[in-house]
C-alpha cells in the first residue's frame, strides 16, 4: 500500500500524512526534506543555487545532513530549496533514494509536490491537499512563531505565492493534482477535520 500525499508549501500536507502513516502503520517519507537537505548543504559549505551543477554535487551530501536540523525549516533554506528543485539533474539526483522508499514491501506514505505524478504513479490512494494562499501563510507564521522564528504575515505570504508559481510552472516536474487523486482543500478545517477528511479519502480508495 503507497499513498501520495501533494500540496503546495503549508497545505497540511506534512501533518496529514505524518498522521496517515501512523494510522496505516506505514513508513512515511517528507520528500521536501530532501531538497531541504540539498539547500541547507549549500548554504552551509558554499556552493551557487544559480548553477544546476553545483546543486546536483550538493545532492551527495544529503544522506550527511541531520534530520533534526532545524536550519532546515528557516526562510534561507526554503527559498534555496524552491529553487534547485527545478533543476532536472537535482530531481534525477533524487529519484531513486524516494522510488526505492515507495517501493518497500512494507508499503509507504510519501509527501511532496510529484509522488502522484512522478514518483509513485500507481500508488493505491492520491491526495492533493491544498488551502488558500492566505490560509498557509496563517499557519506558516503560527509554525515559525513556535519554532522562535517570528515572521511577518505580508512577508510570509509574498513568499507563498512566490513558492507556488516556482513549483507550479516549472518545467520538470511541476506541482499539480494528478488526474486519479482526490483533492482535499483544508482552508476551512483544522487539523484533526483534515486528518479524518484524509483516512476517509484514503479508505474509499482501498
Ligand atoms: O514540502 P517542502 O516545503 O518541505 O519542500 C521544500 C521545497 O522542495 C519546495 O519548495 C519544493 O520546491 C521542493 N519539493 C519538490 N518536490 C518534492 C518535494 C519538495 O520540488 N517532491
Amino acid at each position: 500500500m503507497v499513498i501520495a500525499v501533494d500540496g503546495p508549501a503549508a497545505s497540511g500536507k506534512g501533518t496529514i500524512a505524518r498522521a496517515l502513516a501512523r494510522h496505516f502503520g506505514l513508513p512515511h517519507m517528507d520528500t521536501g526534506m530532501l531538497y531541504r537537505a540539498v539547500a541547507l548543504s549549500m548554504f552551509r559549505f558554499g556552493g551557487d543555487p544559480g548553477n544546476e551543477f553545483e546543486a546536483v554535487r550538493a545532492c551527495e551530501g544529503v544522506a550527511q545532513v541531520d534530520p533534526g536540523d532545524p536550519e532546515l525549516r528557516s526562510e534561507a533554506v526554503s527559498a534555496i530549496a524552491s529553487r534547485i528543485s527545478a533543476y532536472p539533474g537535482v530531481r534525477s539526483a533524487l529519484l531513486e533514494r524516494q522510488r526505492g522508499f515507495a517501493a518497500s514491501s512494507d508499503g509507504a506514505v510519501l509527501d511532496g509536490r510529484d509522488i502522484g505524478t512522478v514518483i509513485a504513479p500507481h500508488a493505491s490512494a492520491k491526495l492533493f491537499v491544498t488551502a488558500s494562499p492566505e490560509v498557509r501563510a496563517q499557519r506558516r507564521v503560527r509554525e515559525l512563531l513556535e519554532r522562535g522564528m517570528p515572521g511577518h504575515y505580508e512577508d510570509v505570504l509574498i513568499d507563498i505565492r512566490a513558492r507556488d508559481e516556482r513549483d507550479s510552472h516549472r518545467q520538470a516536474a511541476p506541482l499539480k493534482q494528478a488526474s486519479d487523486a482526490d483533492l482535499l482543500d483544508t482552508s476551512d478545517m483544522d487539523i484533526d477535520e483534515a486528518i479524518a477528511a484524509a483516512i476517509r479519502l484514503v479508505e474509499a480508495r482501498l
